[in-house]
């Protein structure tokens, strides 16, 4: 949640689009590019440690074992491994042979880049002395398989710890598809702004929002910019290719800051842009940064 008035430039996965996801080597390039928030994803594992990945499982498309081997199918969960387990494999290369190596980008690989611990991620930006970077942090939750992950309550719980272990608070924001999350930061944490995000912006919100898991009903609401206003947020994130100007203005109406995930075409940033949402989530922060250094 940027300051009032600024213009929030986040690198999604630290910028996909120019370095491997949710690595430290793409967060240091992040800071490099001049972002004002890193987008990332947690993840806990089997000894509790908060840690920085999109999935709740070592990808293929992306992991590398102790020998240097590509991981033939699905790895381990995150939720099984301990730290040090988790930590002996490599994250910094794309497979060139899986058939989703298109969705990670084209970015340099960075070989030896490990898994990291959020604590990691706060120290590397305090050691890079960029105090004003924020942390939009999304615990991620897929209500649709609940095993995958240690559950909304231990994730969200564990989250908040590191984050206050590392005197964080004031300059995170929590994200979720999963808002029963988003609930408990609101109980246990009021000082940290949440992030509703949504896949759907209309009625026809799918299963992935938990609106309804957490209680809320559109139909008592009439819009989904009044539904994240009730939910008590402060940010909504909606899906870049679901928002319309009309539901941007609404939501700022309300008082919410809109900020689009996730978009990397320079026309669709400008329009976005020129509609006057409050932010924009990208894996191409480099883009972006032009775009505003041109307005
Ligand atoms: O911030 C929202 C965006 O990150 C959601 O998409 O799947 O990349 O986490 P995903
Ligand atoms: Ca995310």
């Amino acid at each position: 949640m940027p300051a009032a008035g600024g213009f929030d430039l986040q690198a999604h996965r630290g910028g996909r689009g120019l370095a491997p996801e949710n690595t430290l080597a793409a967060f240091e390039h992040a800071l490099e590019i001049g972002v004002t928030t890193l987008e990332l994803d947690v993840g806990i594992t089997v000894d509790g440690v908060a840690v920085v990945s999109h999935d709740p499982y070592l990808n293929p498309a992306i992991t590398r074992d102790a020998s240097g081997q590509w991981l033939a199918a699905k790895g381990p969960l995150i939720k099984s491994l301990t730290l040090a387990q988790l930590q002996t494999y490599d994250v910094g290369r794309i497979n060139p042979a899986s058939p989703y190596a298109a969705q990670f980008g084209t970015q340099a690989p960075r070989d030896g880049q490990r898994v990291p611990t959020l604590a990691s991620l706060f120290a590397l930006v305090k050691n890079y002395g960029a105090d004003g970077v924020r942390f939009n942090i999304e615990t991620k939750l897929n209500p649709s398989q609940p095993g995958d992950t240690v559950g909304v309550e231990a994730m969200t719980r564990t989250l908040l710890q590191a984050v206050r272990d590392a005197g964080m608070a004031r300059r995170v924001t929590v994200q979720s598809f999963d808002w029963r999350s988003l609930q408990l930061v609101q109980q246990l944490a009021p000082e940290i702004p949440t992030v509703y995000l949504t896949v759907q912006a209309g009625a026809n919100d799918n299963t992935r929002d938990s609106a309804w898991t957490a209680g809320f009903q559109l139909g008592q609401h009439g819009s989904v910019p009044r539904l994240v206003k009730a939910a008590g947020g402060a940010v909504w994130s909606p899906n870049a290719g679901a928002v319309t100007e009309a539901l941007v203005k609404e939501a700022q109406a309300l008082g919410l800051q809109v900020i689009p995930w996730t978009v990397n075409n320079p026309a669709d940033l400008q329009r976005l842009m020129d509609w006057g949402v409050d932010g924009l989530i990208t894996d191409y922060p480099d883009r972006l940064r032009e775009l505003m250094r041109e307005r």
